[in-house]
């Protein structure tokens, strides 16, 4: 089941790469890359070895090098997407990113190898978040940082309502209709079924280990920044 579930998700965002920028700055109403340099800032990657996964068109990862990273590898499990990244990253000139397929349930690298590890929207997508999480969490170094930004349950109340609405109603229409796959922005909706909210995904950072989470929320609590770090053996 979790296997035809990642297949379809690959495929669905192999299907959407020429117009997946474009449709995530129309979305977000042009917030989305304030968001990731939020992200990359969390990561505090100045100087060090940065995993992005689910790196899809690569914009998180060109953040962590404008932040400073040594050293980006960006992973995808689509190709399409990696081809995408890569293009973007060549033409910004950043020799220092390179690009692997992988999946982030089992990730190609030994244990306490990054100083910090980033996604950005990539959460929702995985057949199984906790061992998605403690993956991550593996190839951190001790002391170093996750960051996760994605999606979240809209709060209470009027703008949650009106959030409500435009995401599950508005929203899959016009995207697919620009994006030419509407199957693809009916999912996205989807995703956030059943996906824990902020507080949850905190509580399911601490418990596989994680310490110092700090939880951000942005765009009227609509979307969510959490960073956490991997304690020393000694701590
Ligand atoms: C919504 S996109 C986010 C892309 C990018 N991080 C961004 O901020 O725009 C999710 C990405 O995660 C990738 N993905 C989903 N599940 C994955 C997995 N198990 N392993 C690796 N990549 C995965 C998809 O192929 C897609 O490129």
């Amino acid at each position: 089941m979790s296997v035809k579930r990642a297949r379809n998700v690959r495929q669905m965002f192999g299907r959407i790469v020429p117009r997946y920028d474009l449709l995530n700055r129309l979305m977000s109403l042009g917030m989305d890359s304030r968001w990731r340099r939020a992200a990359a800032a969390a990561a505090q990657p100045a100087g060090g070895l940065a995993l992005d996964l689910g790196t899809g068109t690569g914009d998180l990862a060109l953040e962590l090098r404008r932040r400073g990273a040594a050293r980006i590898v960006g992973v995808d499990f689509s190709g399409e997407m990696l081809a995408a990244a890569r293009a973007k990253a060549t033409s910004a000139g950043s020799a220092s990113v390179s690009w692997a397929l992988g999946d982030a349930l089992r990730l190609p690298f030994p244990k306490d190898t990054f100083d910090c590890v980033t996604n950005g929207f990539l959460l929702r997508n995985l057949a199984d978040l906790r061992a998605g999480l403690a993956e991550m969490a593996r190839v951190l170094k001790p002391g170093g940082r996750l960051v996760c930004l994605d999606m979240t349950q809209p709060p209470p109340g009027l703008f949650g309502s009106l959030y409500r609405l435009y995401f599950n109603r508005l929203m899959p229409p016009l995207a697919g209709a620009i994006s030419g796959d509407s199957t693809a922005y009916r999912y996205l909706p989807n995703s956030l079924q059943g996906f824990p909210d902020a507080s949850e995904l905190a509580a399911m950072l601490t418990d596989i280990g994680l310490r110092r989470v700090r939880v951000r929320r942005l765009a009227g609590g609509t979307v969510a920044l959490h960073a956490a770090r991997k304690p020393m053996p000694d701590a």
